[in-house]
């Protein structure tokens, strides 16, 4: 089992019958996943909730059952990955472009486990590029708006052509470098017209599952 797994494997053990389960998107989000998956065919009984189209077929794919976030009330546990996690469990999510509803369940959540592995752990959030939803009316706008903060912002590309995500948005990937203050940052860079959403999960992980190559496990709480 490597650190990913590790790290999954620990968060879906906290699932019992009859939860309503957050599913989070990514290679980390993947393995919890397929762990569920393995658990539901063995009889366990719930309800899951995607943050992410992708999220939704792979969880499907191995029989868990998916339902739309409006029909479930508040969700028990909710499990995703992060690209940055800081000492006070904070983050940076949208690497793979779902921070949206990643937030969105999130908070929707009475336990928000965040699983990742070492490399994730950082001093202070910034490094990794911010992502930042934003509407594509007018974006090169809403860009200048978030450089005025501190960063260069870059348009999301993949492939060739511009990142579009589930909600039909592109991503501007904001290279900040340090966060001094991420709290306040994501008041700022949601009061931006255009902002949809940005990727700073402040106070929002109950706890963070950290998987090592070893296959051992540390969890840090708030
Ligand atoms: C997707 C995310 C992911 O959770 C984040 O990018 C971490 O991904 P991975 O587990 O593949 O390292 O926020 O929008």
């Amino acid at each position: 089992m490597n650190a990913k797994q590790a790290a999954a494997f620990k968060a879906v053990s906290y699932i019992k019958d009859g939860m309503i389960v957050g599913l989070g998107t990514g290679s980390t989000a993947y393995w919890a996943i397929q762990y569920l998956g393995e658990r539901v065919q063995q009889g366990l009984k719930v309800t899951a909730v995607a943050t992410s189209d992708e999220t939704e077929r792979l969880a499907r794919e191995v029989n868990i059952d998916v339902q739309p976030l409006d029909k479930v009330d508040i969700l028990d546990i909710d499990i995703d990955g992060a690209d940055e996690v800081d000492k006070n469990l904070n983050l940076i999510k949208g690497g793979g472009g779902a921070l949206l509803r990643e937030k969105i369940v999130a908070v929707a959540s009475k336990m928000f486990i965040v699983i990742a592995d070492e490399s994730k752990l950082v001093e202070n959030l910034g490094k990794f590029p911010l992502p930042v939803e934003v509407i594509p009316f007018g974006y090169t706008h809403t860009a200048k708006k978030l450089a005025a903060l501190g960063c260069k912002p870059v348009l999301r590309v993949k492939e060739g052509k511009t990142s579009i995500t589930d909600n039909s948005n592109y991503i501007l990937d904001c290279h900040f470098n340090v966060i001094a203050d991420p709290a306040a940052l994501q008041q700022q860079i949601n009061a931006i017209a255009g902002v949809v959403e940005s990727g700073l999960f402040v106070k929002v992980a109950s706890k963070v599952i950290v998987g090592s190559a070893d296959g051992a496990v540390k969890e840090i709480a708030k």
